[in-house]
């Protein structure tokens, strides 16, 4: 079978999705037909009806290399860059055949494909102070770092801004002040670097914000989303064990508590206590959470979801009274977990990206 690079040219249909806010006029489809070589990106297919059939479209382009982040869009639904979506594939991923092509999510459409990354990505990334605050006296010469503390960094110094994580978040969609994905990335390529002097400032201002570290939801989808494997989510989860583990912020989100809750319920019965979990987070990490006057006003306003979880027998009256119980011999080997990780003299982790090996 010939090399991809090899075939002829064939026709491939592209629905775009067209929106002029200043038109006054409903977003609408639009279809064309372009023939390329199945090897050639959706990006040259869209500059192909754009040259052909209507100048008028609007995308964003630069490199064509995915280097510069800027022709991030949606093809067919999910982020993409479309100089780094080959069209045979964009094709065989096409719910009718058909190349379906929409601007990105959760921000702005300027014009057809073209969002406002002001307004809401680069927005969010000057809001974690972009630069290194240096450690004083700067050295006369070079900083020596060491190689693994840069090694770590390096990920997330692969970000090419192209938002594709910002237009897939599940938290900004709910919640668009959340500061996101790529600006928390960008905050660890800062507090990850032993140069910079502020590590506890940083950490606690984004651990303080009710839209900061505590706001995302696991949901995975800016890991899925990045076309340079910067990890986004994984690179939160690095800043908040740094803020809980190292410099033991305690934030207005219950954030600390929720983590220190949620390890120690596990750890005590091999399962979650979901009944305790609430009172725990919000009044302090042991049975008598739940006494502890804080805790009392934020049950209050919890009161609407914890009747949800008993009507959907998530939490049963049974359990909030006794925890679920597993196999002893099972708890033991949970708690052979636990003894592993905490038996080791310091926390030691090198990213997947670069090292190849999973998180210790
Ligand atoms: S894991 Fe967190 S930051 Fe990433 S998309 Fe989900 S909610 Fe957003
Ligand atoms: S983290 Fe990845 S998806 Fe997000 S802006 Fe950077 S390169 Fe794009
Ligand atoms: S045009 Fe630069 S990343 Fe696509």
């Amino acid at each position: 079978m010939a090399e991809a690079h090899d075939r002829p040219p064939e026709q491939f249909k592209l629905r775009m999705r067209r929106y002029d806010p200043e038109s006054g006029e409903a977003p609408y489809w639009d279809e064309h037909t372009v023939e390329l070589e199945p090897h050639r990106s959706v990006l040259e297919a869209v500059l192909q009806a754009k040259d052909r059939f209507d100048g008028s479209i609007g995308i964003r382009c630069s490199c064509r290399q995915a280097i510069c982040g800027s022709c991030g869009v949606r093809v067919n639904g999910e982020p993409a860059l479309a100089c780094h979506t080959h069209l045979d594939a964009a094709k065989s991923g096409a719910r009718d055949g058909v190349i379906e092509i929409e601007p990105m999510g959760n921000m702005p459409v300027i014009k057809d494909l073209i969002v406002d990354m002001d307004a809401v990505h680069w927005k969010k990334i000057q809001r974690v102070t972009p630069w290194l605050l240096a450690k004083q006296p700067v050295p006369e010469r070079e900083y020596i770092v060491p190689k693994d503390a840069m090694v770590d960094v390096t990920q997330t110094m692969a970000c090419i801004q192209c938002g594709a994580c910002v237009s897939d978040c599940l938290a900004m969609e709910v919640d668009p002040g959340f500061i996101g994905p790529a600006a928390l990335a960008k905050a660890y390529r800062f507090v990850g670097d032993p140069r910079d002097d502020e590590q506890f400032t940083r950490l606690n201002d984004l651990a303080q914000d009710p839209q900061g570290i505590f706001d995302c939801t696991h949901c995975f989808k800016c890991v899925e989303a990045c076309p340079k494997d910067v990890n986004p989510m994984g690179q939160i989860m690095r800043l908040r064990r740094i803020a809980t583990g190292d410099h033991h912020i305690v934030d207005v989100n219950n954030g600390e508590r929720h983590e220190a809750a949620f390890t120690t319920l596990v750890k005590n019965n091999g399962l979650l206590w979901e009944a305790e979990l609430l009172p725990r987070s919000y009044g302090g990490n042991s049975w008598f959470g739940k006494f502890a006057p804080p805790a009392g006003k934020e049950l209050l306003s919890s009161l609407p979801s914890i009747v949800k979880a008993l009507l959907r027998g998530k939490v049963t009256p049974m359990g909030a009274l006794k925890p679920h119980k597993i196999p002893r011999q099972d708890l033991k080997a949970v708690q052979a977990i636990y003894d592993k990780v905490e038996s080791r003299p310091e926390r030691y982790e090198l990213n997947l990206y670069i090292s190849g090996e999973d998180e210790s």
